[in-house]
């Protein structure tokens, strides 16, 4: 049977790669590279820099996996990824059927952690849903989730308090309760439009990179700042991954 290798790289640092990680890498016999055009040029180089660094044995193929666009979502979010999800099944298939022989491996390399807002692991099952006989395996990675809290010396949670994961559109929704929230997948600067009182921003953008940004403070202090910092490194950049933990104030972080 052909195996898939779902590898999580780490965020941002080659050197975030876990041992089990570079042990998966090495058992693969062919790398998919996903393409998803120019923006993302930047993280496509980091995988192939990871391959580079990190495979001892010669012998491995590469081959791109071009990222069909996802349609933009309107009003029916859930259904248009479920058609982007649906076309990325299929075109994953027919590449696994073309280029990975019977008892073949091959490695898909997931930024961060497959399990944090990444879609691989659910076009895996979907493949195997349709009948394409296909094992795999997940080997978890990095998030960006812990390199933030790594680069601000935070901890996520307070003593025995939960903490959300959540997207920047739900976050203008309101978090539930007020729990304290990391934020992800942000195009919009949400952390701009709630209301700021009495909550600390702890705010990474290319994290573990050579052009990482950190800042921190009281939300109501520092947000246009890093509004500012943020629009600026995206005009430069063509492109930006920010991630931040919002919690409420208290003496002596
Ligand atoms: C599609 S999700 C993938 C998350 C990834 N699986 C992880 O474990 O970090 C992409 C979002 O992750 C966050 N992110 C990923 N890498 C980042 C980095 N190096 N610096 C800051 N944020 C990052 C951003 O919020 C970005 O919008």
């Amino acid at each position: 049977m052909r195996k898939i290798l779902i590898i999580g790289i780490g965020a941002g640092d080659p050197d975030y790669m876990t041992v089990q990680a570079i042990k998966a890498l090495n058992r693969v016999d062919v790398v998919f590279i996903p393409d998803k055009g120019e923006e993302k040029a930047g993280l496509r180089q980091l995988r192939t820099e990871i391959c580079e660094r990190f495979i001892e044995q010669p012998g491995y193929r590469t081959v791109d996996l071009a990222v069909p666009q996802r349609a933009a979502a309107g009003s029916d979010y859930r259904g248009s990824v479920d058609d982007w999800h649906a076309k990325l099944a299929e075109a994953y298939e027919a590449l696994f059927a073309a280029e990975l022989a019977e008892g073949e491996c091959g490695g898909l390399l997931v930024w961060g952690d497959p399990s944090l807002y990444d879609s691989t692991i659910r076009i895996i099952k979907r493949i195997r849903a349709r009948g394409f006989a296909l094992d795999y395996e997940v080997i978890p990675g990095i998030s960006s989730v812990q390199a933030l809290a790594a680069k601000h010396r935070v901890t996520l949670n307070r003593i025995g308090e939960p903490v959300l994961v959540t997207t920047g559109r739900r976050l203008v929704e309101g978090a539930p309760n007020g729990l304290d929230s990391v934020v992800m997948l942000d195009g919009d600067q949400a952390f701009a439009k709630i209301p700021p009182d009495d909550l600390d921003i702890f705010w990474g953008a290319y994290l573990g990179t050579s052009d990482e940004i950190l800042m921190a403070g009281k939300l109501a202090e520092v947000r246009d700042e890093i509004a500012r910092a943020r629009a600026q490194a995206r005009a430069e950049k063509g492109w930006i991954m920010d991630t931040y933990l919002l919690r409420k104030s208290e003496p002596g972080i």
